[in-house]
């Protein structure tokens, strides 16, 4: 695997590679890596001659009050285990080579970004969806791939790939599990060992939410309700939201259709470490 730094280097591999007729994939990434990423990095592989791990801690994407400088790196490790997963070139870019001082451009999602994980981290979106860009402007993939377990950064990247007329594929990767049901996320090492156990009430969460719907509940109230509840079963829990919406919009109508998709959407703080996840849900039809 080889690494990259600078923009114009990866652009003119990229090129190259197109010349040949290769099939590029984008995995873009802040780092220290979990079996979530590394099944991103196989799924790339699976559908592409070449997978581009990008590794870049994004500061546009934090609120000054948030964990950027905390946020767990291990380069080494991340190399090593990369390489391992498939990837052939990991992108790593330095700040000032992303933002070089005289560096003027934010994207800003309007619509989708109104709620949920915009509502507490206002200023969010508007640094992921411009990262996003600049990366999938230095990788050239034909292909994006990301985890389901962001599901609104998915919508964000969706609707930026779409009004940008980017030619590129995204493909949205299922969410990878800790065998209790906890999604991976590089945040989980935060947690002590008692939020490690408890963390598992925001599947069991999303788990009884599903069971409602699919045995027909349509109320939005009382599915967000039944979240609510399962959640506040650990006491010292703090709930974001915990939340049905439309999975295309993210509307919140006061009833769901027959065979609506829904997006059960939760974010919690165990302790000082907040976790989001979601899962999809159908509304039958009869
Ligand atoms: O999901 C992430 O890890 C980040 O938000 C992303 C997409 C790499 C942009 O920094």
């Amino acid at each position: 695997m080889l690494l990259v730094e600078k923009i114009s280097e990866m652009q003119a591999i990229s090129a190259s590679l197109k010349r040949e007729n290769k099939k590029i994939a984008v995995v873009p990434t802040m780092g220290y890596l979990h079996d979530g990423h590394l099944n991103l990095i196989k799924k790339a592989k699976s559908s592409s001659d070449i997978v581009i791990t990008t590794l870049f801690v994004n500061p546009l994407q934090f609120a000054p009050n948030e964990d950027f400088d905390k946020y767990p790196r291990d380069m080494e490790r991340d190399i090593k285990l990369a390489e391992e997963a498939g990837s052939d070139y990991l992108f790593c870019p330095s700040a000032s080579e992303m933002y070089p001082q005289n560096y003027g451009t934010l994207i800003a999602i309007t619509g989708i970004t109104s709620k949920f994980e915009s509502a507490m981290r206002p200023t969010h979106f508007n640094g992921v969806a411009t990262v996003v860009a600049k990366l999938l402007n230095a990788t050239q993939p034909h292909f994006a791939i990301f985890g389901q377990k962001d599901f609104q950064q998915t919508l964000v990247i969706k609707q930026l790939i779409r009004d940008l007329n980017m030619n590129i594929q995204m493909i949205i990767a299922p969410t990878t599990r800790e065998e209790d049901g906890l999604a991976m996320s590089s945040r989980n090492v935060y947690l002590s060992e008692q939020e490690r156990k408890d963390a598992t009430i925001i599947y069991k969460a999303l788990g009884e939410a599903i069971s409602i719907v699919q045995k027909g509940e349509k109320r939005r109230k009382i599915v967000n309700a039944v979240m609510h509840k399962e959640l506040r079963s650990v006491p010292y829990i703090r709930i974001d939201y915990a939340a049905a919406a439309d999975s295309e919009y993210l509307f919140e109508p006061e009833e769901f259709l027959p065979s609506q998709q829904i997006v059960l959407l939760i974010a919690a703080y165990l302790g000082k470490t907040r976790l989001i996840d979601n899962a999809l849900v159908t509304v039958p039809t009869i």
